[in-house]
């Protein structure tokens, strides 16, 4: 699946760039998932890369976003199929954030679990993330056995 973004960064010096979106395990590594969680960044076992691998083997969906042949994004979702879907350790790589891959993962997502209740933790800096997407902030009714 292909992808074109409709915006560029400088950087890019306004060239269109190809992205590809892939669902599952395909040309990821632990190796690459640790490099775009530090770069990103965010908090993750990255040092630890069977945990590591242990978390993605165990999603029910994994979804990537590549640039030529450089893995630039990824989110992953833990579901039931019917209910509930949780998504998780989502991220873009900070030289191409801005550029809609974000959307182009989370679409997938909703386009996958359609029908089921999608929910996901936020950083307090992605707020303004989530509520552009399309998200609602649930704040009551959500708890934590620590
Ligand atoms: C959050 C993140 C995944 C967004 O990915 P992205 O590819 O940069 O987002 P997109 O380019 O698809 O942005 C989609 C829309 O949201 C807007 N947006 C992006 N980041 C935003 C932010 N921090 N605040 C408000 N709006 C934002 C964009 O302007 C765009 O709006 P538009 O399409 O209506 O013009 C990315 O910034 C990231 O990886 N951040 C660091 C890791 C992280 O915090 N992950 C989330 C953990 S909960």
């Amino acid at each position: 699946m292909e992808r074109f973004a409709t915006r560029t960064r400088d950087h890019f010096k306004g060239n269109q760039i190809n992205i590809e979106i892939k669902t599952g395990l395909e040309g990821l590594t632990p190796a690459r998932i640790a490099t775009l969680y530090r770069r990103a960044p965010l908090q993750r076992p990255v040092e630890d890369h069977a945990a590591l691998w242990r978390m993605f083997e165990q999603s029910s969906l994994v979804i990537t976003a590549w640039v030529q042949g450089r893995l630039v994004g990824l989110a992953r979702v833990l579901s039931d199929g019917v209910l509930n879907s949780y998504i998780c350790d989502f991220a873009v790589e900070p030289d191409v954030q801005g550029l809609g891959i974000g959307r182009m993962l989370l679409e997938q997502v909703r386009e996958q679990y359609k029908g089921t209740q999608i929910y996901l933790y936020d950083a307090k800096t992605t707020s303004r993330f989530y509520a552009r997407m399309g998200f609602s902030n649930l704040k009551e009714g959500l708890w934590k056995w620590s």
